[in-house]
């Protein structure tokens, strides 16, 4: 029998958020639109095989899912009968490790007799930034987000919390596997991302050159430049076995210039093109310290106003999935279990 739900004459809203698209398995709790905790359990596991093995995530998310759900709750001071609502990542993801999130929201619902929601892993990292304590100010709509993480790349136009409109988008890989895996081919661990920002922090980012794709519109294309870079180093190191670790520093800072100019080149564009100058980046990779200091050197130079999250809201978190359900909750855009997780889902 399910239990009831405590919470009928409690007038504060609880929302349970639950992330498990990729390799980190993370629950947060939002007490009347605050996060009020917010866990995350990362996996190991993947550094050794140089990327996300699926099988290995979705047995690592099973191992921790209750684990994570339980310190979340404790931090937050509150019983699972306190909730008002349990948000969970529909996708997209990893099948195996979507179906570990989606089956424990599903059964926690009904157990509890609460609101299920259903929430698009890319919208949540958008509206992160409607997390009061992640900025000092919130967007105001329509503004342009720049989604950048190791599975997607995208400039969407953002009209209300619900009417996303993609105005470009990568054509082969994300901006984060360029990363990731220009890094691998330096021969450093998964993910490489944040690697690459550190040495490039000691590195000159004009020391090599690196052509950039011509794509028509506001649309990328990352795996050209992977495959110069894996080029440019097999004759390099041909002639000097040494050359990536005496050089690490400004290849690094290199690659890392020419991805930040390929995304502030489109983004030039996009404003062109809408009108619109209020900018959120959103994504793993905008944690990087290069796009945000193009972003804020365009604050001056283009006058655009821009929007970076705090760094706990910037890779994967179950806050982001909180305050989605949050704003689904007070529009009461709820699912049934008839739910399924899916490892594509389109932004609009
Ligand atoms: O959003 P996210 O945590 O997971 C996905 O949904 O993909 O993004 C992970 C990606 C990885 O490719 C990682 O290398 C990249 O974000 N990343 C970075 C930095 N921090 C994370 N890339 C460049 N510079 C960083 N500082
Ligand atoms: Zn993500």
């Amino acid at each position: 029998m399910p239990e009831k739900s405590k919470n009928k004459n409690n007038k504060n809203i609880y929302i349970l958020g639950i992330e498990s698209s990729c390799d980190d398995t993370a629950a947060a709790v939002l007490k009347n639109g605050q996060i009020i905790s917010n866990k995350v359990a990362n996996q190991a596991i993947h550094e050794q095989y140089g990327g996300v093995v699926p099988e290995l995530a979705s047995r690592a998310h099973q191992q921790n899912i209750v684990p994570v759900v339980d310190l979340a709750l404790k931090e937050a001071g509150i019983d699972k009968q306190d909730l008002s609502a349990i948000a969970f990542t529909e996708g997209p993801g990893l099948l195996g490790s979507l179906l570990v999130g989606a089956s424990f929201a599903k059964s926690l619902s009904l157990a509890l007799g609460i609101p299920l929601i259903g929430v698009h892993h890319m919208k949540a990292h958008v509206l992160a930034h409607f997390i009061e304590e992640n900025t000092m100010k919130l967007p105001q709509f329509p503004f342009l987000a720049l989604t950048i993480s190791g599975g997607h790349t995208q400039i969407v136009q953002v009209n209300n919390y619900f009417d996303f409109n993609i105005l470009g988008e990568t054509l082969d890989d994300a901006v984060g596997e360029a990363f990731d895996k220009s890094a691998k081919i330096m021969g450093l661990p998964y993910p490489g991302g944040p690697l690459i920002d550190k040495y490039a922090q000691e590195g000159n980012p004009k020391a090599f050159k690196f052509t950039k794709p011509k794509v028509a519109g506001l649309n990328f294309s990352f795996s050209g430049l992977k495959t110069a870079i894996l080029y440019f180093l097999q004759k390099q190191t041909k002639e000097h076995p040494d050359f990536i670790q005496e050089n690490l520093a400004d290849l690094s800072a290199s690659i890392q210039y020419t991805i930040v100019n390929i995304l502030m080149d489109k983004l030039k564009m996009a404003v062109a093109q809408t009108g619109i100058k209020r900018i959120a980046i959103a994504g793993g990779v905008s944690a990087n310290s290069g796009i945000r200091k193009a972003l804020l050197e365009a604050q001056q130079t283009e006058g655009w106003e821009v929007f970076i999250p705090k760094f706990e809201y910037t890779t994967d978190n179950a806050a982001m999935i909180a305050i989605v359900g949050y704003l689904k909750f007070l529009d009461k855009r709820f699912n049934d279990l008839s739910i399924t997780p899916k490892a594509r889902m389109t932004l609009d």
